[in-house]
């Protein structure tokens, strides 16, 4: 296929959503583009814990959309919930039916993982913790089988191209510093989060929200950038990324302990080491700031199984020279997810035409202000086909190119006090004060390097969380601490010049 071919679908990135909208879309030709070869780069491979989806006796979609609504802390949209907690079992399946190898019941039903605020063990898991390598592997494996799917690694998504009405009619990536411009009936964005704008992050550190940026300065809608996940236990390795310690553990009865062995949590919400993840994590951040420290102690819950049931974090301890069966694991919060992103519909269309957007990079409705464990790959499973479906249908713009967007590079010392900057005023506790800095800050940084994408979503980010005057989910304001009695979505569009001026 030519890349030139203006009635192609290009997605844009490789994780489980971009692989799903890819293979849905058939028989419709697809150009997928990711910097990274196909599974690294990208957080879908790095998961753990597995598919949130209720497929054992006992439990039910509405259960599912239950535990996810009220963990979204009053922002989850509840029809999108129960749609996504209808379509979850059929998406696990799907998966297996590609050769994914969930871990089974002796009666070959789904082995399923109790997660935080799950009120069911409801995670369909591999190999204990490998469950985004397994998943990645047979998706990989399918897109490379199907002969509508084109793949290109190696280009950076740069820019967009946009004809009238503001259609988005083709991508602009650059590779080796030769950008190419790629015309297209229609485009997903699947580019993934942002944990490259935090100092430490659980996922790849290229994810720096360069589609989400792209996306806001083309003027699509934007929905509740200032909810930004931290996930308690990141291991405290003095490594970025860092090697994350999966919530299952807790599920299996490790213990949150402070430096003297002190188990913590119930002190801290009734649901003790299994609250949400958001209290979980300030719970962390305050231990840590008192000077008490915070581990994960797994000696007698998991003890000598640990290197079977969780083999990955074994790994990453091993490599710091812990060993989990005989002593804690030091932890500490670190950038996880984005539950904000590029509002779409129930079929990833965002307000753009031609414009598609899915996985982490997009704001679906199903996370509010605080994702619910492993929701992640089940959304960007489902919603990756009904983005694909979708696709297939998309005609390309009637008008030729009008304009062409693009991002500049940001150099590596300004990322730096970027990442710094971000991970201390807009992390696990803000406030007007520090978040007034941060703005200050990015403004600077886009008047010295331009309108670079990690600039452009970071200044989002720290915008509305300096507007959003309440604490829900996993925004907490130390000046607002209360939720506002009112819940409401942060929803805007930017417009034309915004950038030029909040810099100015
Ligand atoms: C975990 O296994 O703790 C992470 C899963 C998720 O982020 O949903």
């Amino acid at each position: 296929m030519s890349l030139q071919d203006p009635d192609q679908i290009v997605v844009v990135g490789a994780g489980l959503a971009g692989l799903a909208a890819a293979l849905a879309a058939a028989p419709r030709k697809i150009l997928l583009i990711a910097e990274a070869p196909l599974g690294e780069g990208c957080s879908s491979a790095w998961a753990q814990g597995g598919m949130a989806a209720a497929l054992s006796p006992g439990d039910d979609p509405a259960f599912h959309s239950r535990d996810t609504i009220q963990a979204g802390a009053g922002l989850v949209d509840p029809d999108r919930a129960i749609l996504l907690a209808r379509e979850a079992p059929l998406a696990v399946r799907d998966l297996a039916d590609l050769g994914a190898p969930f871990d089974r019941t002796p009666d070959g039903g789904f082995a399923q993982s109790l997660e935080a605020a799950h009120s069911h063990a409801r995670v369909a898991r591999m190999g204990g913790d490998q469950a985004g390598q397994a998943i990645m592997a047979a998706a990989i494996r399918a897109v490379r089988e199907a002969s509508h799917i084109t793949v290109w690694t190696g280009p950076r998504l740069t820019g967009l191209l946009q004809a009238a009405g503001s259609q988005v009619s083709g991508v602009i990536v650059t590779e080796d510093g030769r950008e190419t411009q790629i015309p297209a009936a229609a485009v997903i964005l699947a580019t993934g989060g942002i944990g490259g704008l935090y100092a430490v992050t659980t996922t790849p550190a290229g994810l720096l929200g360069d589609g989400l940026a792209l996306a806001a300065l083309a003027g699509a809608q934007i929905a509740d950038p200032e909810f930004v996940q931290f996930h308690p236990t990141a291991m405290d390795l003095g490594r970025d990324p860092a090697p994350l310690a999966t919530e299952a553990l807790r599920g299996e009865g490790a213990r949150l302990v402070n430096a003297s062995g002190q188990a913590f949590m119930a002190g801290y919400h009734p649901q003790g080491d299994l609250a949400p993840r958001d209290i979980v994590a300030r719970a962390i951040h305050a231990e840590r700031e008192a000077g008490r420290g915070a581990f994960l102690d797994a000696r007698a819950a998991i003890c000598t199984h640990f290197p079977v049931m969780f083999p990955a974090v074994f790994a990453a301890c091993q490599s710091a020279g812990i060993d989990p069966r005989i002593e804690p694991i030091p932890v500490a919060p670190a950038c996880h997810y984005h539950m904000g992103g590029i509002l779409t519909d129930a079929q990833g269309a965002t307000s753009l035409p031609g414009l598609l957007a899915v996985g982490e990079c997009a704001s679906t409705g199903i996370h509010g202000a605080n994702r619910l464990a492993s929701n992640s790959l089940v959304e960007a499973a489902v919603f990756g086909r009904r983005a694909g479906r979708l696709a297939r249908t998309l005609t390309r713009a009637p008008t030729p190119l009008q304009t062409s967007l693009r991002l500049q590079p940001l150099a590596p010392q300004g990322l730096r006090q970027l990442r710094q900057s971000m991970s201390r005023h807009a992390g696990v506790i803000r406030d007007r004060e520090g978040l007034t800095a941060l703005t200050q800050i990015i403004d600077a940084l886009i008047r010295s390097e331009g309108q670079a994408g990690a600039l452009v979503t970071a200044r989002m980010i720290a915008q509305c969380a300096l507007d959003r005057l309440e604490s829900r989910g996993a925004h907490f304001r130390t000046d607002h601490p209360e939720p506002a009695p009112l819940a409401s979505r942060t929803i805007f569009t930017l417009k034309a010049g915004d950038f030029a001026r909040m810099a100015a």
